[in-house]
């Protein structure tokens, strides 16, 4: 199976958990896109009554396009069960996001959630985070200001590109500075230390948050409780 078939897998796998009367908070992707494509033809097909609470634009127009009724994070009581992809997981569950640019949203409404589970396909899953460029949201004011700390720390920063080549902007209208640092030996202190500096918005780093994991293998499916 290629990459795209394995995250195919873990998608569909991944709707198996929602039932009916759920609050459900929609990640960001392209894992997350096979997922909302199997919540679409559920909500259709077996007339599947949740309501959505989507993390970036993309993934709103998606589910809006499949009929998944919406509402945002400020107006529901709860959610009970997140669904979203990584870049990186840990070998202790810890996982770095953001390599779609969608962090903030993502942190907002998992934190918000009753229930966090994330679906990869198995390149994502390492011994330690860092190997990749770990994304952090910066407000674009002073962001030059924060790149030159970055640099001077040794922290590798790059300043994130659209596809015309001008700067990345997120659905808040920010930055991202991409922190790369190949390997993190200690994910809690560097997470401490970026969310101290003045105009970084968020990071990358998303520690003690995941309950489960479907991994999507060349020889079958694997569902990690953390
Ligand atoms: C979006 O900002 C990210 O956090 C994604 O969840 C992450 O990049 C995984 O994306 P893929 O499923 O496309 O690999």
């Amino acid at each position: 199976m290629n990459q795209n078939e394995l995250k195919s897998l873990v998608g569909k796998k991944s709707v198996e958990w929602i039932k009916d009367g759920m609050t459900v908070g929609l990640g960001t992707g392209s894992t997350v896109y096979y997922m909302v494509e199997e919540l679409g033809r559920r909500v259709k097909d077996e007339n599947l009554k949740i309501t959505g609470v989507t993390t970036s634009i993309r993934t709103a127009n998606q589910a809006k396009s499949l009929g998944i009724p919406l509402k945002s994070v400020d107006t529901v009581d709860h959610i009970d069960v997140t669904i979203d992809g990584a870049d990186e997981i840990s070998s202790d569950f810890q996982g770095i996001k953001g390599g779609g640019a969608a962090l903030l949203y993502e942190k907002i409404v998992a934190t918000n959630s009753d229930k966090v589970m994330w679906i990869v396909d198995e390149s994502k899953m390492v011994d330690k985070l860092g190997r990749f460029p770990l994304p952090v949201e910066v407000i674009p004011y002073g962001s030059q200001k924060i790149f030159e700390r970055f640099e001077k720390k040794g922290l590798n920063p790059a300043f994130r590109k659209d596809d015309k080549g001008g700067l990345l902007l997120t659905d808040s209208d920010n930055y991202i500075i991409d922190l790369h640092l190949g390997q993190i030996d200690n994910p809690h202190e560097l997470a401490e230390y970026l969310i101290h500096q003045v105009g970084v918005v968020e990071h990358g780093l998303f520690l003690d948050m995941v309950d489960t994991v479907i991994v999507g293998r060349q020889n079958g499916l694997e569902v990690l409780e953390a």
